[in-house]
């Protein structure tokens, strides 16, 4: 397996260490546009190697997309992060160019990968990765239910009192501040409803503090967190080149399911060797489906600016 990861920034950098350390590929490809960034990470991470045990060979570059031909999985981090006080829309006029021209570059050396999109606002990225590439849409995967959820899980079990890992909760919809739906209804203690272990006051604060979780890291790093969004992309990842088929919620294109359409927006999928492979469909209740339809409502306004860009 050769993976490659654009953009050495926080996330680009913590994901390919994640990626490194599991030993997901045997090579791994970190790009970057700023001269010797990506190659002293991955000379860093190299070094990491004998200390940690792991034999994935990680190369940096500097913009040259011949080093990542052949990958079978590249994931798009370019572009900038938020600053305190934006919002992840904010983003657009300075990212969509940038991953454009990733994809353009990318579809040249490697056309058949599968592609993962974080940059933000990351569903008008996968929507543009997937318009602009041409390629099936089952290799284009947003990443951001996947860090939603566990930021949802993060503060279910803080008011809980359990493991985060002894609970599902399941984020679906866009991934921005006001467009992320928490499925509280469908949280779950080794299946007893989180609404029988907390009040109605206390969970829909956990689900305020989820929606807001990137902002809130924002205000305290001065920039966009990366642990949790490397760690994310990297499970992502990991379900592809394993094929272990795990349902993660993920930002795809939906042809009719949970009633939309012409849009990428999160709900659940299977994950496997071929990227996502079938949408989980649950049974949302009228507010639920009322969210989920606003929530599409808002990115499709913000892929409209690609079309204004031309950009597709
Ligand atoms: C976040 C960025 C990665 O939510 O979108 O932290």
């Amino acid at each position: 397996m050769k993976i490659t990861v654009i953009g050495a920034g926080n996330v680009g950098a913590t994901c390919a260490n994640v990626i490194a350390q599991r030993e997901l590929a045997s090579e791994l490809v970190l790009l970057d546009i700023k001269e010797g960034i990506s190659e002293g990470k991955s000379l860093d991470m190299m070094q990491t190697s004998a200390l940690l045990g792991f034999d994935t060979r990680v190369i940096g570059s500097t913009n040259d997309y011949s080093k990542t031909a052949g990958s079978d999985v590249v994931v798009i981090t370019s572009g900038i992060p938020r600053k305190p006080g934006m919002t992840r829309e904010d983003l657009i006029g300075t990212n969509a160019g940038i991953v454009k021209g990733v994809v353009d570059n990318i579809l040249k050396y490697s056309p058949e990968a599968i592609f993962v999109l974080v940059s933000n606002p990351m569903d008008t990225m996968t929507y543009l990765a997937l318009k602009a590439s041409g390629i099936p849409k089952n290799r284009v995967i947003g990443m951001g239910g996947i860090l939603d959820s566990s930021r949802f899980k993060c503060y279910l079990s803080q008011a809980i009192g359990c493991p985060a890992t002894d609970l599902h909760g399941v984020v679906i919809g866009g991934h921005g501040d006001t467009t992320m739906i928490p499925l509280t209804r469908f949280a779950t203690y080794m299946g007893v409803p989180a609404a029988d272990l907390l009040d109605a006051e206390t969970l829909a604060k956990v689900a305020a503090d989820t929606m807001v979780g990137g902002a809130t890291l924002t205000g305290m790093l001065g920039t966009s967190a990366w642990y949790a969004p490397g760690a994310a992309v990297a499970l992502l990842v990991e379900s592809i080149v394993r094929d272990e088929k795990k349902v993660y919620p993920c930002c795809v294109s939906l042809e009719g399911e949970y009633g939309q359409e012409d849009i990428c927006i999160g709900v659940p999928v299977v994950i496997g060797k071929t990227g996502w492979e079938k949408i989980v469909e649950y049974k949302l209740n009228d507010e639920e489906q009322a969210k989920f339809n606003k929530s599409a409502d808002a990115v499709r306004s913000m892929n409209k600016v690609l079309v204004d860009m031309k950009l597709v």
